[in-house]
């Protein structure tokens, strides 16, 4: 795929996964594809992630206060984008794919390469985004082996090749 924006192409060098973050509140359940997951405390393990606060997911995650993440696989460009192109507001992502409780009752993906179940800790606006610090309370892999899906293999999957600016610095 050719991709236009210069800053799109640069913030593509920053190395990131792809990830479906479950959510849960009051027996209401979402996931949504995210990219912008990343490990930010050794003692206690804590994970930040900027989330959209348009999302269905948005109010649920903060009610709820938990969420897991499923890391996906190298070959789940589908699962990546049907949970990041299609919104709980028109569809059930969740049927039709296979996925089971965490320990802490949110959603995960079975056939996820590994998943971390997270408790929310604190939230920052940041931009468009929401940065959500969230303390690491359990996890485990899913399967034996398998290599993580990477953010710059999908593309423009996510459309922010427009929602970003063509230059920096104005
Ligand atoms: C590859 C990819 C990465 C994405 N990364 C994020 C992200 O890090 N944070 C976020 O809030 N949305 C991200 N999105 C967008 C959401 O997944 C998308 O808006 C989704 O439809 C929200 O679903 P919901 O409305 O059911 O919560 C990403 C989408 C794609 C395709």
């Amino acid at each position: 795929m050719s991709l236009e924006n210069p800053v799109k192409r640069l913030f593509m060098t920053l190395t990131q996964g792809v990830y479906v973050v479950g959510v849960v509140d009051d027996g209401r359940y979402n996931a949504f594809t995210a990219s912008s997951v990343m490990q930010v405390s050794l003692q206690p393990p804590m994970l930040a992630l900027a989330v959209n606060p348009g999302n269905a997911s948005y109010p649920l995650l903060i009610a709820g206060g938990i969420f897991a993440v499923t890391v996906l696989q190298s070959d789940q460009a589908a699962l990546a984008d049907r949970f990041g192109n299609l919104s709980a507001k028109d569809d059930d992502k969740l049927a039709g794919v296979a996925w089971h409780d965490s320990v802490s009752g949110a959603p995960v993906l079975d056939e996820g390469l590994s998943y971390f179940d997270c408790r929310v800790i604190s939230k920052l606006p940041a931009g468009d985004h929401v940065v959500i610090l969230a303390e690491v309370t359990g996890g485990e892999f899913l399967q034996p082996r398998g290599r993580p899906l990477r953010y710059d293999e999908l593309g423009d999957l996510d459309g922010s090749n427009e929602l970003l600016p063509d230059r920096l610095g104005d």
